[in-house]
């Protein structure tokens, strides 16, 4: 078997006193998307952030391609091809979409000694590597702050894949976005997949998760409840244990005090102690 395309190894990150990721150790394969779930404060940026080079681990191991890496800086996990999507550092909104797409990479002309921006290549690339996402954008010279929320996004996964990105790490990149956003920024997600990338997709919507990862992490307060693929888990159990086993807990014992004397409370406050018995299994033993 080759060496998965990123591997992480018991990897901890704390903060002066705060822990804020316990142990972590999970994989992520090319042609996959795989999720990190929690709520907020899980650790789930601190994660990426290690993984993107802008923190170091305070213990741990990563692995690109099965080769040992330290990041310094971000700099160092972009030449190993690791690519992060922050939600909103995306794009320059006043900035039109073909300088958005280059950022400074501009293919350039020369003529003796004078060099200039090919702003023709540059906009007929970006308009092409749009497409791929599929996204039509008719005139690449227009500002990037006049696209929709999901395209905008979309601009800067189509940059990634462009420029070589292995791994695509997407922060949040549907949390500020409404339903239909959201559709389309999923889309894109599923569209790198298939072009082969790693992406690495973090949200605290289960329901979002769902539909395109596929494996799944799920972080609470720093530690994993488990690394589940597709069809180890069912939608249900995913929501269920985002919703967290603590809070389920909590709800179990006082419906179980509330119950007495009343059959339903009692019966629901026993389905939720199953229920809760399975979950706490499930995160123990995740294969
Ligand atoms: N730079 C930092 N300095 C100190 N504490 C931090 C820092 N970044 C995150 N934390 C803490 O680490 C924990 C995990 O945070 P974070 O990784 O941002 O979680 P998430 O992205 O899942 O919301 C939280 O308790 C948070 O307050
Ligand atoms: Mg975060």
């Amino acid at each position: 078997m080759t060496a998965p395309l990123l591997e992480m190894k018991n990897i901890s990150k704390r903060y002066g006193n705060i822990i804020a990721l316990t142990d972590i150790t999970t994989y992520v394969n090319s042609g996959e998307v795989t999720c990190i779930l929690g709520d907020n404060g899980a650790g789930k940026s601190s994660l990426i952030k290690i993984l993107a080079g802008a923190h170091q681990q305070s213990e741990g191991r990563l692995f690109v391609e099965g080769e040992e890496v330290m990041f310094d800086s971000p700099r160092d996990a972009l030449e190993r091809g690791i690519a992060t999507v922050y939600q909103d550092l995306a794009v320059v909104p006043l900035m039109s979409v073909w300088r958005n797409f280059f950022l400074g990479s501009e293919p350039t002309k020369s003529f003796g000694p004078i060099r200039w921006i090919d702003t023709e290549a540059a906009s007929r690339i970006a308009k092409e590597e749009m497409a791929k996402m599929g996204i039509d954008i008719r005139d690449t010279e227009q500002a990037v702050g006049t696209l929709s929320g999901g395209e905008r996004q979309s601009v800067a996964i189509a940059r990634a894949a462009y420029f070589g990105a292995k791994v695509l790490i997407l922060d949040e990149p549907t949390s500020a976005l409404g339903v239909r956003q959201s559709g389309v920024v999923l889309r894109y997600i599923i569209e790198a997949k298939h072009r082969g990338l790693g992406v690495i997709f973090i949200t605290h919507n289960p329901n979002h998760a769902w539909p395109v990862g596929d494996r799944f992490l799920i972080l609470n307060r720093g530690r994993s409840m488990g690394d589940f693929k597709k069809d180890e888990i069912t939608r249900d159990e995913l929501i269920m244990m985002m919703a967290g086993g603590a809070e389920l807990e909590e709800l179990t014992k006082e419906l179980e005090s509330a119950s007495a004397g009343d059959e339903k409370l009692a019966d629901m406050a026993e389905e939720f102690a199953e229920e809760l018995e399975e979950l706490e299994e499930r995160a123990e033993h995740p294969d």
